[in-house]
């Protein structure tokens, strides 16, 4: 079986102007997932890699370039999953480090909890040695304009971290990966920095096992993004492994259970999916996701519905 690594970059009112940045990195962070696992790594490393490379770069809600809180702060979630034996690790509320993601990853591999939260997950960062950040190094110009955008029109806050009307200056988008290895053991991991201009300690679906990521050898990997707590409600991500489980195709369950949760809850969101037995789930009920997946030597991605594009990178890979 051909190994897959399957990332998205966020669901949302994605603007025209960062539409062409979001591709590139997708691109470029299914490749550095990929590339993990052909160089030996497990699917954990795979899908924490490429997470790690979406937290670095700006286009993405996640890390560095996060939204901001009302009160001007960044506060990150992040969650990772492992199928083989549902191990799972995941952290809210955190701020000034680099890689929230990792933090998740030593969570669950280093404590015997799933979750921590705020000033725990801080102190904890703190003991593994992971460098804290002066205040504000993570807040780009875009989230304090989103910010003031928000607060001066108001706004839905019907996307993750945008505002529908008047302005979308807020939207950058969640970002997530999945993974499945040739012998069919799978992970997941979703990273970030929630929605502009919520309230300080708000705590989103990224950060819940079974809303924002999933994975079950038994059926396959989930990570989410869009409304949080329409994710939440919904409890997407274990929704779609369970109607795998129960025998649907990773394309069908990913697909009818975002169309399911936006009919009942009436707002909108993404999900990528990886079966156990390699089949890619790609749906979002939002007007744009950015994705991309490496499996043999293809690189594949789309931004739009409908859109599915091909390249080769044996040269990169
Ligand atoms: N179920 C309660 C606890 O884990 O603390
Ligand atoms: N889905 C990410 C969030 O709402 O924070």
């Amino acid at each position: 079986m051909d190994p897959v690594v399957l990332v998205h970059g966020g669901a949302g009112d994605i603007t025209d102007d960062r539409v062409s940045g979001k591709i590139k990195g997708v691109k470029l962070a299914a490749v550095e997932g990929y590339k993990a696992l052909k160089n030996g790594g497990s699917v954990l490393d795979a899908v924490e890699s490429a997470v790690r490379l979406m937290e670095d770069d700006e286009y993405f809600n996640a890390g560095y370039g996060s939204v901001l809180n009302l009160n001007g702060d960044v506060e990150m979630d992040a969650s990772i999953m492992l199928g083989s034996d549902l191990n799972a690790g995941a952290i809210s509320i955190t701020k000034d480090i680099s890689h929230p993601i990792s933090l998740a990853r030593l969570v669950m591999e280093k404590t015997p909890h799933v979750i921590l939260s705020a000033e725990g997950a801080q102190k904890f960062a703190e003991s593994k040695g992971i460098p804290i950040l002066e205040p504000g190094a993570l807040v780009t110009d875009f989230a304090k304009k989103a910010l003031e955008d928000y607060k001066q029109h108001g706004g839905q806050l019907t996307e993750i971290g945008g505002i529908i009307k008047p302005k979308n200056a807020g939207e950058v988008g969640t970002v997530g990966a999945v993974a499945v290895d040739g012998l069919g053991n799978v992970a997941a991991a979703t990273s970030t920095g929630g929605i502009n201009g919520k309230m300080p300690g708000r705590v989103s679906d990224t950060s819940q096992i079974g809303s924002g990521s999933y994975a079950d050898n038994n059926s396959g990997a989930v990570s989410t993004t869009g409304h949080g707590e329409t994710i939440l409600k919904f409890c997407l991500a274990h929704s779609i492994c369970k109607d795998m489980e129960n025998g649907k195709s990773a394309r069908l369950a990913t697909k009818e259970s975002v169309e399911k949760m936006t009919r009942r809850l009436n707002n909108t969101a993404g999900a990528i999916t990886v079966s156990k037995i390699g089949e890619v789930g790609i749906s979002f009920s939002s007007k744009r996701m950015a994705w991309a997946y490496v499996k043999g030597s293809e690189l594949h991605f789309g931004i739009e519905q409908g859109q599915h594009e091909v390249e080769c990178v044996e040269d990169e890979i």
